[in-house]
């Protein structure tokens, strides 16, 4: 296996948006030992060069820049100098996300055009500039962070739901149109990060290392679609399977408890 990672990521070229924290850092940390060109984003740079500080001894190279993916022309511009400061981009991370409830109890416009700013549209900024590096180059991965939450439509999490189950399709849209590009959706389910701190009903938790393994191992292993972990994997599926009138009611009736218990405004997943 170990030689199997090595192969696929030794060397590579790659860009991770939301580097600064949680999965992205996690990433990072897990790319590094193989000798890669990292090029990290996130809107605080003050994070990203601690951690570039923290792997300088892996022998990888770092390239940062401070960058709000909600900017397409930020976006744009950021990955275009990534390309030319690395001569070319193998990998991308679509990762930066932000998670708010959005039931109608609690709807906050700022929360909910947010998620959809930085979720999805944030996410196709990134991707779209990265496929006009790759395309010409004819050769590339796209790796986009969605979320289990894409399962359904969910109680109270409509709009990020929306956000995911968006950038999954495109994912596929242009895995169909771009046989030459590897395109990878991830669905991760809860992993221990601040995008859910404060969650009290995360269930097969991971901590972020042993998420990041899991992601790494997919994308070198050219996975259409990941969802990790396995537990979670199954329940996506018979919940995907469930026809709408089944679904239906026995949601509202877990939304409804749902709701009783939701003190908390910010997001899991
Ligand atoms: N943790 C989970 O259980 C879980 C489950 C499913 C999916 N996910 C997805 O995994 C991804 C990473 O989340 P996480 O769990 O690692 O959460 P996190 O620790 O809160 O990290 C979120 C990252 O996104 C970046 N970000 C947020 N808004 C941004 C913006 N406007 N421009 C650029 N970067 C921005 C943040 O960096 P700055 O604040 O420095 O900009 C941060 O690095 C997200 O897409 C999330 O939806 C997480």
């Amino acid at each position: 296996m170990e030689n199997m990672l090595r192969k696929y990521w030794q060397g590579k070229r790659i860009l991770i948006t939301g580097a600064s924290s949680g999965l992205g850092w996690a990433l990072a940390e897990a790319l590094a030992p193989f000798g890669v060109h990292l090029g990290l984003m996130s809107r605080r740079e003050q994070k990203l060069q601690e951690l570039a500080e923290t792997l300088r001894d892996t022998g990888s190279r770092f390239w940062i820049r401070a960058c709000d993916v909600r900017q397409r022309e930020a976006v744009i511009r950021a990955v275009q100098d990534f390309a030319a400061e690395a001569s070319g981009l193998d990998v991308v991370w679509a990762n930066s996300g932000v998670g708010y409830e959005s039931s109608m109890r609690h709807w906050e416009w700022d929360e909910i055009e947010a998620m959809l700013d930085t979720n999805l549209k944030g996410a196709i900024y990134t991707i779209k500039a990265a496929l006009d590096v790759m395309v010409p180059q004819r050769s590339g991965t796209v790796v986009g962070i969605c979320s289990a939450a894409s399962m359904r439509g969910l109680p109270l999490h409509g709009i990020y739901s929306v956000t995911k189950i968006g950038l999954a399709y495109f994912m596929e849209s242009m895995a169909v149109e771009l046989p030459s590009i590897q395109f990878t959706t991830i669905h991760p389910g809860y992993v221990d990060t601040p995008i859910n701190a404060g969650n009290p009903n995360r269930f097969w938790l991971l901590q972020p290392p042993e998420a990041a393994q899991k992601m790494i191992r997919a994308v070198a292993k050219k996975k259409h679609v990941y969802t990790y972990p396995w537990q979670m994997m199954l329940l996506y599926r018979l919940v995907h399977a469930v026809p709408a009138w089944i679904y239906v009611p026995v949601m509202r009736k877990m939304g409804r408890l749902a709701l009783r218990g939701a003190g908390k405004k910010k997001k899991d997943q």
